[in-house]
């Protein structure tokens, strides 16, 4: 869990942004919610010195990233930075290639402690061995740092990666809207979670499936829309790096970033990655995630644009739901996590009416 800069500011980045990103995630309720990592993305470096070192960007990064570390480790908080497997990162500054060894000592020696590492500018590198690579020089510079793979899911990574990184991409970027498409192959959050859903076998803990950084709080989706968004990307277990400006939230955006019940459910001990059990109505996705302690979240999406009504009997699922025993009885706890409250029992019909675009998230427990 943690913050990106690049959904909201793009290139645009420097250290005094990160300072107040950094002071606005340990005072606003953030770092109490469980956001630990500040990662800047693309164009803190401008280029190599006489010696290969990487240079960050002294008018934007003045102090020098060993101070900005400092400073975000003194509130309590982790520090990572982005770089390329290719010659160039995708905004054109200094990739890594040829310089893993060199890059990873530097940042070790900087305190950072998350790399997300691109997959721009490569020509005929092959993606596993470029990672491999990288993966190599961070443990060989012996400090501990979360390693983000992103290649876009462009060859499978989910099938080779689990012992490179701890997460990798599946799709092109996450784009600020609904369903939009651009033609470089950019889409919408709900388009990423359906690339997303079929890869839950191969993510676990330690080893993550990434659908990209949220665009909740970015001004294009709804509350109700953002709110669907992040309970997705809990529902799948997904990395929760947050992509809009934490200084300037709304009461609205807070609550649905900070929902407690929403972060449990993503980062439930179990990990496993929920997925789409049946689709109802032509419209509703009922999704399901099983959890530790026996226990099982089910949300009901509603995709449509339209209002719709549930009525659930549990009686058919006594006992098994999709196939498997959760152990549902007639006296199984219903919790509404965005209402944080018990709502009945698996003893009656769940009746409810789903706003377009809304979700309805429940905990199923004994
Ligand atoms: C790629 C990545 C994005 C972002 C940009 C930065 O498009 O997928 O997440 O890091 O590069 O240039």
């Amino acid at each position: 869990m943690g913050w990106n800069s690049w959904n909201k500011f793009a290139c645009n980045v420097d250290e005094k942004l990160i300072r107040e990103t950094a002071d606005a995630m340990a005072s606003s309720g953030m770092k109490e919610a469980g956001y630990e990592y500040i990662v800047i993305d693309d164009c803190w470096q401008v280029s190599r010195d006489e010696n290969g070192n990487i240079v960050p960007d002294p008018e934007r990064f003045p102090s020098g990233m060993k101070a900005l570390a400092d400073y975000i480790h003194s509130k309590g908080l982790k520090f990572g930075l982005y770089s390329c497997a290719g010659s160039k990162t995708c905004e054109g500054r200094p990739g890594g290639r040829g310089h893993e060894y060199q890059d990873a000592r530097a940042y070790a020696a900087w305190g950072i402690d998350y790399l997300k590492y691109d997959f721009c500018n490569t020509d005929a590198q092959k993606a596993e061995g470029s990672y491999k690579v990288m993966r190599d020089a961070l443990f060989a510079a012996k400090r501990p740092i979360v390693f983000s793979i992103c290649e876009w899911g462009s060859t499978e990574p989910w099938t080779w990666a689990k012992n490179v990184g701890h997460l990798w991409r599946t799709t092109s970027d996450i784009m600020n809207c609904w369903d939009c498409k651009v033609n470089w192959g950019g889409m919408g959050w709900t388009l990423v979670m359906d690339k997303n859903e079929p890869l839950g076998k191969y993510a676990g803990p330690g080893s993550w499936n990434d659908p990209d950084m949220l665009q909740v709080g970015n001004g294009v989706l709804t509350d109700v829309e953002s709110r669907s968004h992040f309970t997705m990307w809990a529902m799948m277990s997904a990395p929760l790096i947050t992509g809009n400006d934490i200084r300037l939230m709304t009461p609205a955006i807070k609550e649905i970033l900070t929902n407690k019940e929403i972060i449990a459910l993503d980062q439930d001990p179990l990990g496993k990655q929920g997925y789409r059990w049946w689709t109802l109505d032509g419209n509703i996705e009922l999704w399901l995630k099983p959890l530790a302690n026996d226990e099982v979240a089910l949300c009901f999406f509603n995709r449509s644009s339209e209002v719709k009504n549930i009525d659930i009997d549990w009686k058919k699922y006594f006992g098994k739901l999709d196939g498997k025993s959760y152990g549902v009885t007639d006296k199984t706890i219903i919790r509404d996590l965005w209402l944080k409250k018990n709502i009945g029992t698996t003893g009656k019909n769940l009746k409810a009416t789903i706003q377009a675009h809304d979700v309805l998230t429940i905990k199923l427990s004994k």
